[in-house]
């Protein structure tokens, strides 16, 4: 199996994405872009979900219609994922929310599990896993098997930017899961940093910078 990669070409997508990157967008503006592309590649990566038929009645006559016919789960990584969570209720309102928290270890670029509150079985059929930036992959393919164990089968990962690398890591390990980006770009730095990509989303959304000190919970 390959996995479905698509990178949304869409003159929105790529003009807000633009000014996500740009180094002073100010904390306030990078949230608003980040809420806007996570609705509209939700919406993208949304084409194919399964709908039943329904019969409705309009003020003026009786006609058909359609359901969604499975319960979605949005799952936004903590803590750059929740910056496109609100968009992303835009088009699954009735979405549950599961957060899971998972950071990087700037040193070793593994991926740290901190936040996980998931009851033991299932409670939705298709999750979309919500995180701006695929670096290493190490935090998306950590977060896949989290879901993964939990019993879903059908999960689509939605982020911001991909690195080629973090592209290929999460479609080698997991080749099920779709993916949905605004761009790939060109390469990961020595320090793991996406180039030119946008810089710690994290960070940028939550005006942190350098306070930032993430520490696993003992
Ligand atoms: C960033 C980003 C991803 C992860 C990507 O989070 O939001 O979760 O790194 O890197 P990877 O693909 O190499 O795993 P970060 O660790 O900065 O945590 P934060 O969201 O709390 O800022």
């Amino acid at each position: 199996m390959v996995a479905a990669i698509r990178v949304v070409d869409h003159p929105l997508v790529r003009t807000k994405l633009a000014a996500l990157r740009i180094s002073t967008t100010p904390a306030r503006e990078f949230r608003m872009l980040l809420e806007d592309l996570g609705m509209l590649l939700t919406y993208e990566a949304s084409w194919n979900l399964e709908v039943c038929d329904a019969t409705i009645t309009t003020p003026i006559a009786v006609t058909k219609g359609a359901t969604l016919s499975q319960r979605i789960g949005l799952v936004p990584i903590l803590r750059a994922g929740i910056g496109m969570l609100n968009g992303a209720l835009h088009v699954f309102p009735d979405a549950q929310v599961w957060h899971l928290g998972v950071y990087r270890d700037e040193h070793r670029l593994v991926p740290v599990e901190y936040y996980n509150r998931l009851p033991q079985t299932p409670t939705v059929d298709r999750c979309f896993i919500l995180d701006p930036m695929l670096a290493t992959g190490g935090s998306a393919v950590a977060a896949t098997d989290v879901l993964k164990r939990w019993g879903i089968c059908h999960i689509h990962f939605i982020g911001v930017i991909g690195s080629p690398e973090g592209v290929y890591r999460l479609s080698q390990h997991h080749p099920d899961v779709a993916i949905t980006l605004a761009a790939i770009d060109d390469h990961l730095n020595d320090s793991g940093f996406i180039v030119p990509g946008l810089g710690d989303a994290g960070d940028r959304q939550f005006g942190t910078g350098i306070y930032a000190c993430p520490r696993p919970i003992e």
